[in-house]
């Protein structure tokens, strides 16, 4: 193989770790009753490492979390319509970057970093884990940062009750280490990692 042959090969692999996945289009009707979403609604934390969650769930639960609903704005309401919130998705392989308008995840990060996204062995195992990330340019003020986070992580409840996965909102995660993965922008932080499995 010659250096040519070597670089076209490497800009293929660059450029394809960097395209967008398309995801499934998001169901946005029907589901179970919304009653009984809320009656169903718990932390479950005995998560099978060997599960899995279908890309149409995971494209159903990021909808509801932070879909694109009506006149521009989101699922869930933001201060002043700041949308201030980053999803990512982190699974065995790597960190995906949610894109709620083109409905794709773009990998950021290649690897299995879901020992720094937990304190906890069951999530370090678990299939999914969704940070919820703040862009503090767009919000600086704490309380409406974890109201937004509050928000998209309680939809995710509601959307897994309704389909019967088990998740679990943490706070105990190493921050710092995962943010360094994710390599996030000076101004954007780990809120909360989401841990989503059967
Ligand atoms: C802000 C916040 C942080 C949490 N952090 C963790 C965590 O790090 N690990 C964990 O196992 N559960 C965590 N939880 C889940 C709570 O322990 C759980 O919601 C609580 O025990 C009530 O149980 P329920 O969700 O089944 O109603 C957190 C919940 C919230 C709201």
């Amino acid at each position: 193989m010659n250096i040519r042959h070597i670089l076209v090969t490497l800009l293929i692999a660059m450029a394809l770790s960097c395209s967008a996945q398309q995801l499934p289009a998001p169901t946005t009707t029907g589901g179970m009753p919304l009653m009984d979403a809320v009656q169903k609604r718990a932390s479950i934390r005995n998560i099978d490492p060997n599960s899995s969650v279908s890309m149409q769930d995971l494209s159903n639960m990021l909808w509801a979390a932070w879909g694109i609903t009506h006149d521009g704005k989101r699922a869930i309401a933001t201060a002043m319509n700041r949308q201030e919130l980053v999803l990512y998705v982190i699974t065995a392989d790597r960190i995906a970057l949610y894109d709620a308008e083109q409905n794709t995840l773009t990998t950021v990060n290649t690897g299995d970093f879901r020992d720094i996204c937990a304190r906890q062995d069951w999530a370090k195992t678990a299939p999914i884990n969704i940070a919820l990330v703040v862009d503090t340019t767009k919000q600086p003020r704490p309380e409406f940062q974890n109201y937004t986070a509050g928000a998209a992580s309680h939809a995710i409840y509601l959307y897994c009750a309704s389909v019967g996965l088990k998740t679990v909102v943490r706070a105990m995660l190493e921050a710092p280490e995962l943010e360094k993965a994710m390599k996030l922008p000076a101004d954007q932080h780990v809120l909360y990692v989401q841990t989503v499995g059967k």
